[in-house]
């Protein structure tokens, strides 16, 4: 969390040029402008709103899901970016646009191309002249932030009251629970979507299935990742909906209630007041029960050290070997990688015999702020490996080894998949004692 530190430590100084400029040249951003056009005057040149299509799913006017500053008027954009006063929003998106480690849009998105940055460059490059206003720009594209399965959710999961954010509070992690009634007979999860409330602030949403009771009402979560908890399902802006494959089901708990939690976690760089929110999922299940029951299988290790100050990158391997291949063929439908905050990349690979590789999911860079599950359709056969790879950057003073504060680091790619292995070495993190860990060199 070293870079949003950062950004943190300079906000302040950031909001107050912000309004000063703001005050000077009067409103320059209103709802609704469409783009291209700015309510003050300036029209930004066609290409060049059009390359920032992508980024106006968050910074819109006004912004959505934590972003920092609209990106769409001509102002918007000469303006000083809010993290680095002096130097221009413009400049600061070209950067981050081609940043390989922190790049805008940010993972899981695909990372910006030519087609977006080129024109970017070009306007730079002359100057950043305004556009003609007699032209008329192509609309933005829809909102990416509701997604609906193609089923009919029965199910619908929302804090007992909403959640208002307290001012002055940049990230915070929300949870709260629902206790689902076992029924007479088996149930399964097949499906589901975010419901996302106030889109200003809403970063990104998890859902766990909880050992225990988690109070209803909103609150901040104690642990943002607890491992005795099945992470089901992470979104983050732009990301699909959970849709399990139509022979396939996440059973729920029998003979006692499913405790479900749902974190939200709310990014409000602006420090705005008044947010108030009541997002959640809605679920669709059956209890006809599908073919096979899915889990979650957890890849990666625990046995690694890196030193202080250093780069440093474990290899864990995972073999089917003879003892397992009674389970496979196995389908694995969704990877999430999970590292903690100096985890800068991780990527499962599936080594077939024959020595070919399958990406199991490659979160690279791997960005502890816009963590999420990635979709995968993968068959997993005798003979197959899973080689996970977890590079981390110690930017402290100490040796950091595995540990579940968040000072401590973590390997883990949690692979849902079916049919489910119904043994204890293989339910949640204790998998991932079957790995062999080495440092590499
Ligand atoms: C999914 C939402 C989302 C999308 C899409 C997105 N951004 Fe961002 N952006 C954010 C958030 C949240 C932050 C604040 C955290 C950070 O800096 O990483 C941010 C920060 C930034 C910053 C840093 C501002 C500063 O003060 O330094 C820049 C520049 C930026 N975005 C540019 C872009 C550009 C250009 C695009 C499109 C190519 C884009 N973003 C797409 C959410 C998004």
């Amino acid at each position: 969390m070293r870079r949003r530190r950062l950004l943190l430590a300079s906000l302040s100084i950031a909001v107050a040029s912000a309004c000063a400029s703001e005050s000077s040249d009067g409103p320059t951003t209103a709802t609704g402008t469409p783009p291209g056009a700015s309510a003050a005057g300036t029209p930004l040149p066609c290409d060049v709103s059009l390359a920032l299509t992508r980024c106006h799913d968050c910074h819109s006017s006004p912004t959505k899901y934590g972003a920092p500053m609209s990106l769409v008027t001509y102002e918007d954009l000469v303006r000083d970016a809010p993290s680095t006063p002096g130097v221009s929003t413009l400049q600061r998106a070209l950067e981050r646009m081609k940043s390989t480690t922190d790049p805008m849009p940010p993972v899981p998105r695909e990372r910006a191309s030519f087609k977006e940055y080129g024109p970017l460059d070009a306007w730079l490059e002359r100057g950043f002249p305004p556009g003609d206003a007699a032209e008329k720009c192509a609309p933005a594209a829809p909102d990416a932030g509701v997604v609906t399965p193609a089923c009919e959710p029965d199910l619908v999961v929302r804090a007992e009251s909403a959640y208002s954010l307290p001012e002055g509070t940049a990230d915070v992690y929300v949870c709260y629970g629902l206790d689902v009634p076992a029924t007479a007979g088996k149930r399964q999860v097949t499906a589901i979507a975010p419901r996302v409330d106030d889109t200003a602030v809403v970063h990104h949403i998890v859902v766990f299935q909880a050992d225990k009771t988690e109070s209803p009402k909103p609150h901040k979560c104690k642990d943002i990742f607890p491992i005795d908890w099945k992470a089901i399902y992470a979104w983050a802006p732009g990301g699909p909906p959970f849709v399990m494959p139509e022979e396939a089901g996440l059973p729920m708990q029998e003979g006692g209630p499913t405790h479900l939690v749902v974190q939200v976690h709310y990014s409000n760089l602006k420090h705005e007041a008044g947010h108030v929110d009541r997002t959640g999922v809605d679920l669709c299940t059956t209890d006809a029960p599908r073919k096979y029951d899915a889990d979650i299988l957890w890849v990666g290790g625990f046995d690694f050290a890196v030193p202080p100050h250093k780069t440093a990158t474990v290899e864990c391997k995972f073999d089917w070997g003879q003892n397992w291949t009674k389970y496979l063929p196995l389908q694995v439908v969704q990877s999430w990688p999970h590292m903690h905050q100096l985890g800068r990349k991780l990527t499962t690979d599936l080594v077939r015999a024959d020595g070919s590789q399958t990406p199991l999911g490659h979160a690279d860079p791997f960005s502890f702020f816009d963590q999420a599950a990635y979709p995968v359709d993968v068959t997993v056969s005798n003979g197959d490996k899973f080689v996970t790879r977890c590079t981390w950057e110690n930017t402290t003073d100490k040796t950091v080894t595995w540990g579940e504060e968040t000072s401590q680091e973590m390997c883990f790619n949690l692979l849902t998949y079916y049919p489910r292995i119904p043994l204890p070495q293989f339910s949640g993190p204790a998998a991932s004692y079957l790995s062999d860990c080495k440092m590499q060199p």
